[in-house]
């Protein structure tokens, strides 16, 4: 029997919709067959009123998957947690480490777990699972786990430290996407792909061999990307043939504005209350 998804953005940079509100963030909601997933929680706690505005609701929610530790994708997790009766929580174990950025005068900045957000983890009643390797979140969707850093083009795409000071450069081991497999071929749904987006459909296409990819949402934060980085990623995608590509969140508006160029009429704009359905 065929299942159903839809995957709808929650949060988002931008807003699809009247009625509801945007953030610097992300948070998904999917709806796979009759099982519910959370994949980030957006910035604050914005993605609990835009799901009430879409009729989403979220107290019967069967996992939480957070793309990595940073405070744009995790920091909703206190108010889902306030709303839902605590569903497993699957996370890279390095998304706890601290995490900051340098902001263009030289100054550190913290964008890890905010407190809040700890604290829900630190729960007794909490159930954590830590993805270092790829993990089934329900039945036929997938997190990758750490993504293997192969091409030599990509980088996690600015400059993250795990230190204050500045010294220990933070690879962001953590970043992890969500996957699964439909009648039409793999779709692929991001965070931040600080992993790079080719490291991380490379990943996805060698646990799903043979299978052609049938759709990429998300963070491609190619924000600072090189002129070189855009074009080989440019190539790269072309090469594997994606049918839907919605460069979404941390994406920039130079990569997205490269990507809708180059694939003409396999473009979608992304934004709080978009949705998109599959079957599988
Ligand atoms: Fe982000
Ligand atoms: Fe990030």
């Amino acid at each position: 029997m065929s299942q159903k998804i839809s995957i709808t953005f929650l949060v988002e940079n931008s807003v699809h919709e009247p009625g509801l509100k945007a953030e610097h963030g992300l948070a998904w909601h999917i709806q796979f067959g009759s099982h519910q997933v959370l994949f980030d929680t957006g910035q604050t706690d914005l993605l609990v009123e835009n799901a009430h505005q879409l009729g989403i609701s979220l107290d019967r929610l069967d996992a939480i998957v957070l793309s990595h530790g940073h405070y744009d994708h995790t920091g909703g997790l206190a108010a889902v947690a306030a709303t839902s009766a605590c569903p497993p929580v699957f996370l890279h174990p390095a998304a706890r480490e601290p995490k900051f950025s340098l902001q263009p005068d030289g100054t550190p900045r913290f964008i890890g777990l905010p407190e809040a957000s700890r604290a829900v983890l630190a729960r007794p009643q909490g159930k954590i699972i830590e993805t270092r390797t790829c993990t089934e979140v329900v039945k036929g969707l997938f997190v990758t786990g750490e993504i293997p850093r192969r091409t030599p083009y990509e980088d996690p795409g600015g400059r993250f430290f795990l230190n204050e000071r500045a010294t220990q450069p933070d690879p962001v081991r953590d970043d992890q996407a969500v996957f699964f497999d439909t009648s039409a071929g793999v779709v692929v749904v991001l965070g931040c792909a600080h992993a790079g987006v080719v490291n991380t459909l490379d990943y996805i296409q060698g646990l799903n061999p043979g299978r052609p990819f049938r759709a990429v949402l998300g963070g491609l934060h190619l924000l600072n990307a090189s002129p070189e980085r855009l074009a080989a990623t440019v190539e790269a995608l072309r090469q594997r043939e994606i049918p839907l590509l919605v460069p979404a969140h941390c994406t920039g508006a130079a990569a997205v504005a490269r990507l809708w160029e180059s694939f003409p009429g396999r473009c979608a704009a992304p934004g709080v209350g978009r949705r998109f359905a599959f079957e599988r």
